[in-house]
């Protein structure tokens, strides 16, 4: 997820923009750049690092007074952070630009092609085919060249143009990716969220999927992309503060990040599937064959929510790869000379690429002749110049402490990950990939679906803000499912909460079973139903007050409890990414609800950099 803005009135650009991009940092900052029109010429500078690191280059010696201009606060998913990846992205003669976020799918092959016609490419970003691919079409016309290249992109953008020969309009174009104009007095703005312009206008108008915008100084012109056609569009004003805009209206970062996640799985998978080969392409994965095939075993290593998410990869990787994996908690893995060799393959997974047990134990694999692969979201992290290959989840930025979309991320990337190694070994064939990445390409609706249950989710929490403690019950697949959720319960309710295997209730948690301890079970359908049904029988046996998840249209649940919150069916292989959704939302209602600071619990802190 990255920032982009625009700027065309009669202030100094790059101050306006500079000002928007420091609004949009909570959207990426490992990497920035402005671009302004000047006297018939671009004028650029852009660089890696946070915004406060690049003052001067943006802002105190930009050398430039130009009124109309483009800006770019990035979170690196194609092409590490650097400054020749940093938006704005330019032709090859640098007489248009373009700022970019999203994810161009189709990327490799517009370059390749781009290449053979002639183009010379300067990054390794997907963003920079756009500047190549309109630089194509344009003979003079800003508004057709953008028309026509973004008819050759599959994927997501939401993208602002300028260029050197039009000092008087700003082009911009939106497709699954959030985009707007604001509409000033002799000014007007475009940028990916309304925190980048609230202190010059509360006027705005969205933009949807398909439709483009003519920017200028006193007019905005709004057209399809589909058709060319002009389209009307109505302005509304935004009463947000700015505080609250930044989480795009919801009341915390937590919040926002659970309903992002239907577009992170959409920007994890991005680019990386080939329906009609049945394959999956993990480009920075770095190992090579025989690493894959000389692995015997698998061992992850991580923490925390990263931990559960390891958990969910061991039933993935057995099921579908059939090497045995076990999972270690990298705070007890460094320490016990682990049995790790030239012929173990250690999965590291970690949001921040910084948690320091994750790091000492990768140290620890790695000095007994283990290759590791990384699971990463933040690029250029330290986990990320440690491990022998990666796969990045793209979740962007997660400012709320306790981890939501990343956690998501990561179980997607896990699922790639499995589907790879299972058709590299031949244990799982082409049409049964071709099925999963069909059935991972609808997951984004069904969690869509879930979402539209919070105010149901909200009511059953409301009636659980006093109890002293949890449990958490799933069995296979959601086994670590119950673990998570029980996470995400403590952590920010500050309540006691435990996940257990649903069959083990009978070998002591069930002693704890009274009218005070309130179980939520995890009891989708699966060849496991049935087992997990009579073990809540036991439950509702002693008066417990259960709560469930389970499929849609389960009336065999409804005997047991009628608080349910239903999932869409989805295969097993799918549902700790569809039913950890309610957790998190029945958790953070609970903390909500009791008044406590869901974005930043006690205690805790983002990334735990020490022992
Ligand atoms: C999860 O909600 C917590 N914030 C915490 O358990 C976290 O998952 C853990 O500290 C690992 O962090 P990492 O993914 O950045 O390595």
């Amino acid at each position: 997820m990255c920032g982009i803005i625009g700027y065309i009135g009669v202030k100094p650009a790059n101050e306006v923009i500079f000002d928007g991009l420091t609004k949009l940092e909570y959207r990426g900052y490992d990497s920035a750049g402005i671009a302004v029109v000047d006297n018939g010429r671009i004028h650029c500078r852009k660089d890696i690092g946070k915004l406060r690191n690049i003052r001067k280059l943006l802002l105190d010696e930009f050398q430039s007074e130009s009124t109309i201009g483009i800006g770019h606060t990035r979170w690196a998913t194609h092409g590490r952070p650097s400054a020749f990846n940093a938006h704005p992205h330019g032709d090859c003669h640098t007489s248009l630009m373009v700022a970019h976020n999203g994810i161009i799918e189709n990327f490799m092959a517009l370059r390749r092609q781009l290449i053979e016609e002639g183009h010379k490419f300067v990054s390794e970003t997907d963003s920079e085919v756009l500047a190549h691919l309109i630089e194509k079409y344009y003979n003079g016309d800003l508004k057709k060249a953008v028309l026509e290249a973004t008819k050759k992109v599959e994927g997501a953008y939401a993208i602002a143009v300028i260029h050197k020969d039009h000092p008087e309009e700003i082009i911009c174009a939106r497709k699954e990716a959030p985009l707007l104009v604001g509409l000033g007095n002799g000014e007007n703005f475009v940028a990916s969220d309304v925190t980048a312009i609230l202190q010059y206008t509360r006027k705005v108008i969205y933009l949807e999927n398909f439709e483009a915008a003519v920017v200028k100084r006193d007019t905005v012109e709004f057209f399809s992309l589909e058709s060319g056609e002009n389209i009307v569009k109505e302005s509304t004003t935004v009463d947000w503060n700015p505080v609250a805009a930044e989480k795009g209206g919801f009341s915390h970062f937590m919040l926002k990040e659970i309903f992002e996640q239907p577009q992170v799985i959409r920007n994890t998978i991005g680019g990386r599937t080939s329906e009609e080969e049945g394959k999956i392409y993990l480009e920075e994965l770095g190992l090579t064959g025989p690493d894959i095939f000389r692995a015997q075993r698998i061992v992850m290593v991580a923490c925390g929510t990263a931990f559960y998410a390891g958990c969910v990869g061991k039933y993935l990787i057995e099921d579908l790869v059939r090497i045995p994996v076990e999972c270690d908690l990298a705070s007890e893995f460094r320490y016990r000379s682990p049995l790790v060799d030239g012929n173990t393959l250690v999965i590291a997974i970690s949001q921040s690429g910084e948690t320091a047990d994750t790091l000492a134990a990768v140290r620890e694999a790695k000095s007994r002749g283990a290759k590791v692969l990384g699971i990463v979201n933040a690029k250029e992290s330290s986990l990320t110049r440690e491990v022998d290959g990666l796969v990045y989840i793209h979740a962007g930025p997660e400012i709320g402490v306790a981890s939501t979309k990343a956690y998501i991320a990561m179980l997607t990337a896990l699922t790639l990950l499995a589907l790879m190694l299972g058709k590299i070994r031949s244990v799982i064939s082409s049409d049964f990939v071709k099925e999963k990445i069909r059935e991972l390409k609808v997951l984004p609706q069904q969690i869509e679906k879930v979402l539209e249950q919070k105010d149901k989710i909200k009511e059953i929490a409301a009636n659980y803000l006093n109890y002293k403690s949890f449990l958490f019950l799933g069995r296979g697949f959601n086994y670590p499912t119950a673990l998570e959720g029980a996470l995400k319960l403590k952590e920010i309710s500050y309540i006691h909460a435990e996940g257990y295997a649903a069959g083990e209730m009978k070998h002591g948690p069930i002693a704890l079973i009274d009218s005070e301890m309130p179980v939520m079970a995890i009891v989708t359908q699966s060849d496991l139903y049935d087992k997990t049904i009579s073990n809540l029988k036991e439950v509702q046996a002693r008066a417990g007050k259960l709560m469930a998840i389970a499929t849609e249209g389960d009336t065999q649940i409804r005997h047991l409890t009628d608080q349910v919150i239903e999932v869409p069916k989805v295969s097993d292989i799918f549902s700790p990414i569809i039913n950890v959704v309610p957790l998190q939302l029945f958790a953070y209602f609970v903390a909500d609800l009791r008044g406590l600071d869901v974005d930043q619990p006690r205690n805790l802190a983002k990334s735990v950099t020490v022992e």
